[in-house]
Formats: structure tokens, C-alpha cells, sequence
């Protein structure tokens, strides 16, 4: 396998951080390499040192052995390495075959657009990778998993030897993330090199060939993926072992604190009742695109509804009224923290204190000193990594964004909490400290409700877990009856071992 891409002591500093500190790293052809490090480690650092997007401080990079700079995406897309990003960069209205070509259009020989010869490429592409889509399909009419297919034949259409993914299946179902798999291992054996970050250990050890770890900026070790445990990954990782990854509680219910009869919202989700206790932990599973982020959302306020009620210490919340469903105690930390979490040009403490300025504030004024203090708490629980509390949350890693969110609701104090995928994107060991946070909550009475897509998530912390599906409550578990089989079983839909909810 021939290297085409090696780093030598690259270093990257911002003002304040070190966010590359000499590392290296070899990319070969035919070989997965999966790069993984905490938060904030650096690895979306390196992919845009690798992409032309920031120029290295330090440090040399040699592309089939010449050096290389990379000024430019264009540069980095011309010695043949592409990202896929999390966030795909689409243009809805266009079909696949227009967003495949946007910026590289082909031309006959009178010098216009050759769109036939575009289509036929594009067909030409989805065939080797086994894809059935059609050219001319508009964008928008995709689901998330086949934009980041047409991403990848993106990739392709250009030559791109090196395809780096950051984070790929954050939010792919399960059929979809066996797909992806499939086209991993496709263009392997074509022979494209690939760099894969994730925080999932399941998926490294299922894809990858190779490893890097970077902690703190630094590089801390390579090899194959083969040659090594989970255990000694997370070692690597932290620095540390890791004893156990779920608290151990002894759960007190209490009073019902939230109530929701017979809520829907046609063709989303559909008559769905329960209750949640104080000191409960209640899980929510289900695949994705089960409809119970909208559900949360509905619950929340931030959805409408059609039918049904939402009532809270024998109080009735009123539909899309967060104001007043915030009143009552209750907080929403949301799946997409882009869209509905954080202001990324607000710094870190304007973000925490955003939804609680009221329990820091003093006649009306924020105490700055209070909004520190708050902030500074929460930050140390869920060892965020930053340079200044000051510092604009755009300039954080992904993970660390995650970690403002959480601390941005906690703030408020609420006695009902629906975290929503609060661990997505979050490195082993501080999701660690998010669990045990939550189960302490869930000990001094706290009621929670956790919609999560990891079944070891929800089987670890739940003291009951709910499975929906289409829409639907198609089960309820005990945490003493659920097994990981059961439960995925429900959720899926294999009859049988289906159980009254
Ligand atoms: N534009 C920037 N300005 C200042 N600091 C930055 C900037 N981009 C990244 N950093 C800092 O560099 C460090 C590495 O961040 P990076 O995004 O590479 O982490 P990561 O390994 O991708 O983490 P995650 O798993 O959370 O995505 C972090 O401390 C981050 O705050
Ligand atoms: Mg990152």
C-alpha cells in the first residue's frame, strides 16, 4: 500500500491554544485510518490543515513524497484529499448530477455544457458504488445518509484519493450506517485512502485498519486496529483507564411529575401517553426517524400538536408556549446543536447564562460575577476545553459546543429534564461525566427523560425505557426485564417479543 499522504510534526496554534502540537501521521492507499482523541484533541484541526482551510504553524506535509501547501481548499482538492463534513454543503434545489459538477463543469468540444456526459458520469459513479439513485433527482428530496452518498461520489468525481469523514454517522439509522460500511469498504478495495474520526468504538473496530490517537493537541501513538482492546484505546485516549461507564444508583420514585395523554401530530406521532416520576430516569428508544425528538419537541413547546395534553404539577402546559413550559420547570436540551443549542457568536458564559439570566440577575441586571461563577462550575463538571470563558463558542471543537448546551439548560435549574442525544458527538470519557451528572440529578429528584439512538446509553442509565416506533409507544421495559436484544427488537419491529407499553 503506497503512502500518499504523510504529516511531520505539524503544529497549529490559536491564540491561547495549541491545538495541534507535532503530530504525524501516514495515510496510505486501500487503508482506513481511524483518528480519534477526547474533545478537542484536534481532529477536526488536522482535517482542515489536511483541506486548506487553516495553514499549519509548523511543520511539514508531503503529498506520494514531495512537499506540499495546501492554501486552499482547491489546493488540498487538486492533490486529490476531500472532507466529508457533518453539516453536507448541498444546494437542495439542484439535482445530484448539478451538485456533483457545481464548480467543475464538463464541456464539449463547442465549449457548452455537456450535461449528458455529466449525468452518464454520475450514473457511472453510483454504479460502482452500488447506489440506487438516479442522476436527476433533486437534492432536497434525499434523506441525510444518501447526501452524504452523493458527498462521497462528490469526492469521486473529482479524483479524490483521500476521503476524510468527521463524525460520518452522527445521525444515520442503523440500515443506513451498515450502508455507509459497505461503501467504506468498497473504496478500499478500490484503493481510496480513508480517514475516519469517530468517538464509536464499535465502528472503529468494524471499519478501520489503522489507528492515530492525538490527546491534547499532541500525538500520542499509532498502529493497527487489530493489535489493540477498547481498553486500550480509551488508555491512550485519556491517559487514564476508565472504571466503569454508567453510575450505579439506587433510584427513589416519586409523585408523577409530567403527564402527557393521548398527544399527536398526524403523520409524526400519534397518541402517545406515559408518565415520568420525580427521581426517575425514563429512556426513549427507537430508530432514527421514530418521531421522538418531535415528540420531546411537542412536550417542549417548540412543536405544534393536534390532539392531546401535557400536564405538569397538575398544571397544564400550553401547546408551542416554551416560555411557560420553562416556568414550569422544564428544560429541552435538543439534538441539533447548531440549529437550536448554542449562538455560536456569542461567547461561552453569554450562551450558559442565556435561558437563566433571571436566576443571576439582580433587579433585572445580570451579575457578571454570578453568570462567571455559574459558568465556571459547569464548565469544570464537563471539563470543558477552552481557552477563556470569554471565548466565542464558533471556536470550539464539536464536542465541547455539546458540553455549553448541556451546561446552557443545567443553569436553569429545572426539575424536568429532556435531554435529547445529549452524548452525541462527546468524547468516552466525558460522556462518563454526563451520566453520572444526570444520575445525580435523577437522585436529588430530578425527573429526566433521555431519548438516545445508543442502546448501551439507555440500557445503562434508564430506570424504565419506552421504545417508539412510527410514530408510536410500541413497548415498555423495566430496566430489570430490557436487554439489549428486547429492546432493539421492539424497535425495529421483529414480532414475537413484543410486550404491552
Ligand atoms: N478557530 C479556532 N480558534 C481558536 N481555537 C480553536 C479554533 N478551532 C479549534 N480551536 C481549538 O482547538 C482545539 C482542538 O479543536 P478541534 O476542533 O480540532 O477538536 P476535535 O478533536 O475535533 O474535537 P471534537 O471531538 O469535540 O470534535 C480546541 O481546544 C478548540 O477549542
Ligand atoms: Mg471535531
Amino acid at each position: 500500500m503506497a503512502d500518499i499522504v504523510q504529516l511531520e510534526n505539524v503544529r497549529k496554534y490559536f491564540p491561547g491554544v495549541k491545538a495541534l502540537d507535532g503530530v504525524s501521521m501516514t495515510i496510505r492507499s486501500g487503508e482506513v485510518h481511524a483518528l480519534i482523541g477526547e474533545n478537542g484533541a484536534g481532529k477536526s484541526t488536522l482535517v482542515k490543515i489536511l483541506t486548506g482551510i487553516h495553514d499549519p504553524t509548523s511543520g511539514t506535509i508531503l503529498v506520494d513524497g514531495e512537499p506540499a501547501s495546501f492554501r486552499t481548499p482547491h489546493d488540498s482538492q487538486a492533490a486529490g484529499i476531500t472532507a466529508i463534513h457533518q453539516e453536507a454543503s448541498m444546494f437542495p434545489n439542484l439535482t445530484i448530477t448539478e451538485n456533483i459538477f457545481m464548480g467543475h463543469h464538463l464541456r464539449n468540444r463547442f465549449g457548452l455544457l455537456d450535461w449528458k456526459t455529466m449525468e452518464a458520469r454520475t450514473r457511472e459513479l453510483c454504479e460502482r458504488l452500488s447506489l440506487a439513485i438516479s442522476p436527476d433527482t433533486l437534492v432536497r428530496d434525499l434523506s441525510v445518509a444518501q447526501r452524504h452518498q452523493i458527498e462521497i461520489i462528490k469526492a469521486l468525481s473529482i479524483d479524490a484519493r483521500v476521503i476524510i469523514m468527521d463524525e460520518p454517522t452522527a445521525s444515520l439509522s442503523l440500515k443506513e450506517i451498515q450502508e455507509l460500511y459497505e461503501l467504506v469498504r468498497t473504496l478500499r478495495e478500490q484503493g481510496t485512502a480513508i480517514v475516519f474520526i469517530s468517538h464509536k468504538f464499535e465502528e472503529i473496530f468494524e471499519v478501520a485498519d489503522t489507528y492515530t490517537v492525538l490527546r491534547d493537541g499532541k500525538y500520542v501513538g499509532n498502529g493497527s486496529v487489530s493489535d489493540v482492546t477498547t481498553d486500550d484505546l480509551v488508555r491512550k485516549m485519556a491517559g487514564a483507564a476508565l472504571d466503569r461507564l454508567f453510575p450505579e444508583r439506587t433510584p427513589s420514585i416519586g409523585e408523577v411529575a409530567l403527564s402527557v395523554q393521548g398527544l399527536t401530530q398526524a403523520g409524526v406521532f400519534e397518541d402517545v401517553s406515559f408518565e415520568l416520576r420525580n427521581g426517575e430516569i425514563l429512556g426513549f428508544f427507537g430508530l432514527i426517524g421514530a418521531g421522538r425528538s418531535e415528540l420531546m419537541q411537542s412536550i417542549f413547546g417548540v412543536r405544534s400538536r393536534d390532539a392531546g395534553s401535557v400536564t405538569v404539577a397538575g398544571e397544564r402546559l400550553d401547546p408551542l408556549n416554551p416560555r411557560k413550559s420553562m416556568a414550569q420547570g422544564l428544560a429541552f436540551v435538543p439534538e441539533d446543536r447548531q440549529e437550536q443549542g448554542v449562538i455560536l457568536d456569542m461567547s461561552i458564559i453569554e450562551n450558559t447564562t442565556l435561558s437563566s439570566l433571571r436566576a443571576v440577575s439582580r433587579f433585572g441586571f445580570p451579575q457578571k460575577h454570578t453568570e462567571r461563577s455559574v459558568t465556571e462550575g459547569l464548565a469544570k463538571r464537563f471539563s470543558l476545553r477552552a481557552a477563556r470563558l470569554e471565548q466565542r463558542v464558533a471556536a470550539l471543537s464539536g464536542g465541547n459546543q455539546q458540553k455549553v448546551v448541556l451546561s446552557k439548560w443545567l443553569a436553569t435549574q429545572p426539575r424536568i429534564l429532556i435531554l435529547d442525544e445529549p452524548t452525541r458527538g462527546i468524547d468516552v470519557a466525558t460522556k462518563a461525566a454526563v451520566h453520572s451528572f444526570v444520575g445525580e440529578l435523577a437522585d436529588q429528584g430530578y425527573a429526566i427523560i433521555l431519548v438516545s439512538s445508543e442502546l448501551h446509553e439507555v440500557l445503562g442509565m434508564s430506570d424504565r425505557i419506552l421504545v417508539m416506533r412510527e410514530g408510536r409507544l410500541v413497548a415498555g421495559f423495566d430496566s430489570e426485564d430490557a436487554s439489549a436484544e428486547r429492546v432493539l427488537a421492539t424497535a425495529i419491529g421483529a414480532a414475537a417479543v413484543e410486550q404491552g407499553a
